[in-house]
């Protein structure tokens, strides 16, 4: 007897939040209706932000979605009890021949759930074919917004979670030129200290939901003190004072 098709696994990334970032790519398989849609949510009943992109682009929803669980926890347990529920949703619909498309915001490479799921899922069957498209991630929208560039010549750019720390993120401003803090929402208070200490604060700017209509654009970061914040908020630092070497038959000299 022949072992039936297995379905296809994508893993969409759909920009930000603003649909004309979706790539080409990923908006052909939206069209295609007879991929299921699944998409990430923090607990049943709550709203999903990649949903809300593809809603804001006009997209005919298709009939049959799947929201997947991804809780907010730092419980690896908790997590990996999730995750393996989620892949075995999806491996459930791979397995009767159903192509799955898992939309990210952002990039799905980039701190995405995305990436647990596919773990999880080749983990139950190393058989099926998974693929990752990309996208663009929230600091390069966001830089782009400010007209901050991450980078020029041979500067260094680091993309750090903020929940390591005010010291990491001050030894960091030893060594590269930007720094991208992403989920800065229970430190920034402490993180604007830092800048005002570092004498780095008109040099940072604060996004928020980039792309949304609730998007927010701060360049006076000190008004954000004592304030809330969303999640899906982050920070660029761009950071003149650094000592660098000179440049020696074109290598940049460690100072
Ligand atoms: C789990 S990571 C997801 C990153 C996402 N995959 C990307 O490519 O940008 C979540 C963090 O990314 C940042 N982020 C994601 N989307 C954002 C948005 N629309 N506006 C501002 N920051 C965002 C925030 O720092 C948030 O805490």
């Amino acid at each position: 007897m022949n072992k039936a098709k297995t379905g296809q696994l994508w893993g969409a990334s759909l920009g930000p939040g603003d649909p004309g970032l979706i790539t080409r790519r990923v908006w052909e398989l939206l069209q295609n209706n007879d991929i299921h849609w699944t998409y990430p949510i923090r607990r049943k009943g709550a709203k999903s932000h990649a949903l809300g992109i593809v809603t804001r682009a006009g997209l005919n929803l298709p009939a049959e979605q799947t929201a997947l669980i991804f809780p907010m926890t730092h419980d690896v347990k908790i997590l990996a009890s999730y995750w393996l529920r989620a892949a075995e949703t999806v491996l459930t619909k791979l397995q009767a021949g159903q192509d799955v498309i898992f939309l990210v915001e952002g990039d799905a490479s980039t701190y995405s759930t995305f990436n647990h799921l596919a773990r999880a899922v080749k983990g139950l069957d190393k058989s099926i074919n998974i693929e990752t498209l990309p996208g663009v991630p929230s600091y390069n929208a966001a830089a782009a917004k400010v007209s901050m560039p991450l980078a020029d010549t041979d500067e260094t750019v680091a993309i750090v979670p903020a929940g390591y720390g005010i010291e990491m993120i001050e030894r960091m401003l030893e060594d590269f030129d930007t720094l991208v803090l992403l989920k800065v929402k229970p430190l920034l208070d402490d993180i604007i200290d830092l800048l005002q200490r570092r004498e780095l604060i008109e040099h940072a700017a604060f996004v928020e939901k980039i792309g949304a209509p609730e998007e927010r654009i701060i360049k006076d970061v000190l008004s954000l003190k004592d304030t809330k914040v969303n999640y899906l908020s982050l920070l660029l630092v761009r950071n003149p004072h650094r000592q660098r070497g000179e440049i020696i038959r074109g290598c940049r000299q460690i100072k």
